[in-house]
C-alpha cells in the first residue's frame, strides 16, 4: 500500500503547494486536513475543494470552533493566562486542537506521517511536533517548508508550473495567524521594532476616526466561564464572538510586543484579541471578589507557569494537567456579574456582584456600624513585624561589633 501523509492544510499558497511537493519528494499520498478554529475567511468547503484540486487524495475538514472555545480558550480564561504578561496565547492554544484532529485523521486514513507548514524558526513547529509525539507516538513528522526546503519562491514557481488554482501574485508582507481567540501578525516592516504598526495591519479591531459612544456590557460568569452577555445566554464561543465584535469596535485588545520565543529568538508580534482581553479583564475582576487572598496570590504564579508551558508547546504535559486541576479548583465560586465599559481601546470594569463574593460591606465600610474590630489591628501589626524587627536589631548589633 502506498504510504499516506496527513497534512495540516490552511488553504494558502505554502500548504497548497506542499501537497504536490510532499508527493514528489516522498512518493506518498497526501490527505489534507483543515481545522476551523474560527479563523474566518473562506468556507471550509472551498478549502476542501482546493486541496483536492492540488492533488490531495482526500480532504478532511473539521469544525472545531466550539471544541476550541470550550476546551482551549476557556482554560486560558480561567488561568487569566498572558505570556510575559501580555499575550493571551492565541496561536499557542490552537495548535493542540489542530494536532488532535491531525492524529484523528491519521488514524482514520491509516497514515504513517503528519506534516505541517511551519518554518524552523518559530514556536509552532515545536507545538505541532510535541503534540503529535504525545498523542501519536508511532507517527512520524515532516515539515516541508523546513525539511524539504520549500521556500516561498519555489512555492510560487511550483504553483505556476503545475497550474494550481491558488493566488500567487497577492503580496502580503506579513505572516498572519488567526482564530476566534485572536489574531497574530508578524514579519516585514514590523521586524524593525521601532516601526509603529500601520492601520492596515489590524483586522479584529477598529481605529475609529470618530470613536463610537462608550459601550457598557454586563458579562455573567458561572464557575469562571461566561454564560450570559447583557442577560442573554451565550455559549463560550458566542461570548468570544460577541465581545470580539463589541470590544473590537472600540479598539480594545491591541497588543504590540517583543516576545521570547522558545527557540531563543526575541521577535516582534502584533496581536489583536478584543474578546479575549475583555473576557480576561472581566474574569480577573470577578476573581478579585470571589477568590480568597492566599489562593489568589498563589494562582497568579500558577497562571504564569501555565502560560509558559502552553507557549512552549507543553499543552499535553503532566505538569500542565496538574496545574489545570489547581486552576479548576479555584473557579468553584467565580460566579457573578461584571459590568464594564468598552471605550477608547480600553475595557474598564465599573461594577461587580456575586452571590459567592467574599467582599463584606460591613467589614469594609468606614461608616458607623462596621463589624471590624480596629482594636485588634495594633497587636496584629506588632506580631506581623516581629521577625523583621528582631533581625534588624541583630543587624545593628553586628555592625557595632
Ligand atoms: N508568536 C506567536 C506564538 O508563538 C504567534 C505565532 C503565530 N504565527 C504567525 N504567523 N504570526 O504563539
Amino acid at each position: 500500500m502506498t504510504e499516506r501523509i496527513v497534512l495540516a492544510y490552511s488553504g494558502g499558497l505554502d500548504t497548497s503547494v506542499a501537497i504536490g511537493w510532499i508527493g514528489e519528494a516522498t512518493g506518498a499520498e497526501v490527505i489534507a486536513v483543515a481545522v476551523d478554529v474560527g479563523q474566518g475567511g473562506e468556507s471550509l468547503e472551498d478549502i476542501r475543494q482546493r486541496a483536492l484540486a492540488c492533488g490531495a487524495v482526500e480532504a478532511y475538514v473539521a469544525d472545531a470552533r466550539d471544541e476550541f472555545a470550550n476546551e482551549y480558550a476557556m482554560p486560558t480564561l480561567k488561568a487569566n493566562a498572558l505570556y510575559q504578561g501580555h499575550y493571551p496565547l492565541v496561536s499557542a492554544i490552537s495548535r493542540p486542537v489542530i494536532v488532535k484532529h491531525l492524529v484523528k485523521a491519521a488514524r482514520e486514513f491509516s497514515a504513517t506521517t503528519v506534516a505541517h507548514g511551519c518554518t524552523g524558526k518559530g514556536n509552532d513547529q515545536v507545538r505541532f511536533e510535541v503534540g503529535i509525539q504525545t498523542l501519536g507516538p508511532d507517527l512520524k513528522c515532516i515539515a516541508p517548508v523546513r525539511d524539504l526546503a520549500l521556500t516561498r519562491d519555489k512555492a510560487i514557481a511550483f504553483a505556476e508550473a503545475k497550474g494550481l488554482p491558488i493566488e500567487t501574485t497577492k503580496k502580503n508582507p506579513y505572516s498572519i495567524d488567526q482564530n476566534v481567540w485572536g489574531r497574530a501578525v508578524e514579519t516585514g516592516y514590523l521586524e524593525d521594532i521601532w516601526n509603529a504598526p500601520t492601520k492596515d495591519i489590524y483586522d479584529y479591531t477598529a481605529t475609529p476616526e470618530f470613536p463610537p459612544a462608550p459601550d457598557e456590557v454586563i458579562i455573567s460568569f458561572l464557575q469562571g466561564v461566561p454564560v450570559a452577555i447583557d442577560g442573554v445566554k451565550v455559549s463560550p464561543l458566542q461570548a468570544i464572538q460577541e465581545l470580539n465584535r463589541r470590544a473590537g469596535a472600540q479598539g480594545v485588545g491591541r497588543i504590540d510586543v517583543v516576545e521570547d520565543r522558545l527557540v531563543g529568538i526575541k521577535s516582534r508580534e502584533i496581536y489583536e484579541a478584543p474578546g479575549a482581553m475583555a473576557l480576561i479583564t472581566a474574569h480577573k475582576h470577578l476573581e478579585d471578589i470571589t477568590i480568597e487572598r492566599e489562593q489568589a496570590r498563589f494562582k497568579a504564579n500558577v497562571s504564569q507557569r501555565w502560560a509558559e508551558l502552553v507557549y512552549d508547546g507543553q499543552w499535553f504535559s503532566p505538569l500542565k494537567r496538574s496545574l489545570d486541576a489547581f486552576i479548576e479548583d479555584t473557579q468553584q465560586y467565580v460566579s457573578g456579574d461584571i459590568r464594564m465599559t468598552l471605550h477608547g481601546g480600553q475595557a474598564i470594569v465599573n461594577g461587580r456582584r456575586s452571590e459567592t463574593s467574599l467582599y463584606d460591606f460591613d467589614l469594609a465600610t468606614y461608616d458607623t456600624g462596621d463589624t471590624f474590630d480596629q482594636s485588634q489591628a495594633k497587636g496584629f501589626i506588632e506580631l506581623w513585624g516581629m521577625s523583621s524587627k528582631v533581625a534588624s536589631q541583630r543587624d545593628q548589633r553586628a555592625s557595632g561589633l
